[in-house]
């Protein structure tokens, strides 16, 4: 996020570079930082994994991966470049010591190629499981020693609960510092999630109704048409809440509830988000039913094809009580927020792509118009669309033309696509910039993980104790359980269906 400073050679070291994340993201955005020059020319990209590969055929796959995810090559008719030629590959176990001796020498090896020390970048693209193993022998080589130059890229969920994630940053502590280490959440990442930030803090219009005596409530909602994809091992053992709640969502809602910034700090963002964290109220254990919902998805259809039930997926259990959706009510207990619903949504295997945050308006306070005039009246809403369709949108009252007086809504929008005739760049390529910098902005600090956790264990602590008796309890290519409906029915309200213009294809449904 920050200006840029000259580095003169970047190593990156991908722990789990067979997996579907280098594939995907890391290697097509290094590609695509690397053509448009902000990487140093002296780059090296070494993978690593417990899967044989050649150096050649391990340069094919990340070719693939940028032909098809970097919205360059092939298809828009660049090519690869020679960017091949940074790449290289080792196969071996994750707990065998040898291969941190083996990525010392290679750190060495190219030092002395370069004649300059790297800046090396550690990063985890491993199963959650493993983490504290391979972070263990990254120590015990000696691979964190530079402070300046080596950090550590953790993929989230960081733990699988507060203990959890206390202990991997103790793990973590005992070789590296806290400015070395930098705890990835990809949403924010996202110009449109950092636009929150700029939409409420660079205008002055929107800040003094930016609270309860304004607001009814904020629904945030995450909404996949994916399945679980390759990810089914991964994902059986984590479900929404840890997939998606914990990071992304509540991220998202920092944004939106934060105080404003004094400046554009890295702690100072940082201090305002964890603030937000701070002032959830505790979800009370008695009668958590009223705060909570979560659901499994079962076969069904999705635009026009049959798909299968989340127990049928590769990699999970037939008897699965994981939760692909999960929903909570959450309050914050601050005078901006005291008593707005902030309700939080995601699932897999919904009708369409589409996150957004909708922040619902109260009715005016008197109503001038005659009641012939109003049956079609709406309080305003204001609508964030992080992705698809990213942009912004305010409903809002308006006189219909004719001859008499009738009220109806209308739509004001701001599409990116539009205003500035690009296409989103990936969350990724920020991110990984903002490592090679040493930008800590956009990543997030230990108390805000702690934090994060401690808002839903008493729902991970309910869910992991019970038994989901009504699992699979909603038909994949719906909007999720029956339970959600009730969960913001019991509060007089309703989820808004998700606004999106253009309904993308889904991915994985064959
Ligand atoms: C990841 C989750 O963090 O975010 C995935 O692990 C999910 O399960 C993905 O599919 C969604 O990200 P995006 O950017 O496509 O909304």
């Amino acid at each position: 996020m920050s200006g840029h400073v000259e580095i003169e050679s970047t190593i990156f070291v991908i722990f789990g570079a067979a997996g579907d994340l280098a594939w995907r993201k890391l290697v097509p955005s290094l590609c695509n930082l690397h053509f448009d020059k902000y990487l140093a020319e002296r780059l090296a990209i070494i993978g690593m994994d417990q899967k044989a590969m050649s150096d050649e055929e391990f340069r094919t796959r990340m070719q693939e991966g940028f032909n098809r995810f970097s919205g360059r090559g092939l298809s828009a008719g660049q090519g690869w470049n020679g960017f091949g030629e940074h790449l290289s590959y080792f196969v071996k176990e994750f707990d065998d010591p040898s291969a941190y001796a083996l990525i010392a020498e290679k750190i060495e090896e190219k030092s002395k190629e370069w004649n300059s020390r790297p800046q090396v970048i550690l990063y985890l693209a491993i199963p959650p499981g493993i983490i504290p193993t391979v972070v263990q022998h990254i120590i015990k080589a000696r691979l964190a020693l530079d402070r300046k130059r080596v950090r550590i890229v953790v993929e989230k969920p960081f733990g699988r609960d507060l203990e959890s994630a206390r202990a991997l940053n103790r793990t973590l502590s005992a070789g590296f510092e806290e400015r070395q280490i930098f705890r990835i959440d990809h949403y924010l990442g996202k110009d449109t999630v950092q636009n929150i930030l700029a939409f409420r803090f660079a205008n002055v219009l929107f800040e003094p109704i930016w609270n309860r005596r304004y607001i009814d409530h904020v629904q945030i909602t995450m909404a996949e048409c994916v399945g679980v994809e390759h990810r089914g091992a991964y994902y059986d053992s984590a479900g929404a809440l840890r997939d998606m709640m914990q990071n992304h969502l509540l991220q998202v809602l920092c944004l939106i509830g934060m105080e404003p910034l004094v400046s554009f700090d890295a702690e100072e963002i940082r201090n305002k988000s964890v603030d937000v964290l701070h002032a959830v109220r505790p979800i009370p254990s008695s009668g958590i039913y009223r705060h909570e919902a979560r659901g499994q998805y079962d076969a069904g259809w999705l635009q026009g094809k049959h798909v299968k039930g989340y127990r049928e997926e590769g990699g999970v259990s037939p008897e699965s009580r994981i939760e692909t959706f999960a929903a909570l009510k959450i309050f914050i207990d601050n005078w901006r927020w005291q008593d707005v619903p902030f309700y939080l949504r995601t699932g897999k295997r919904m009708p369409y792509k589409a996150s957004e945050v909708s922040i619902q308006f109260r009715p005016v306070p008197h109503q001038s118009f005659p009641a012939s005039a109003i049956g079609n009246w709406l309080p305003n809403r204001l609508i964030i669309h992080i992705q698809p369709n990213e942009g912004i949108l305010l409903k809002f009252q308006t006189k219909r033309p004719g001859l008499t007086m009738h009220l109806s809504q209308a739509d004001m929008q701001f599409l990116y696509r539009d205003a500035f005739k690009v296409k989103p760049h990936d969350s990724y390529e920020t991110l990984l910039l903002d490592v090679v910098h040493g930008d800590p902005t956009l990543y997030k600090r230990i108390d805000h993980v702690e934090a994060a956790w401690t808002i839903l264990q008493p729902v991970l602590d309910h869910w992991d104790s019970t038994t989901p008796e009504d699992f699979p309890n909603y038909a994949a290519g719906t909007w999720g359980p029956e339970v959600a409906e009730v969960l913001i029915a019991q509060d007089g309200r309703r989820w808004f269906p998700p606004t999106v213009d253009q309904v993308g294809e889904c991915e994985g449904t064959d």
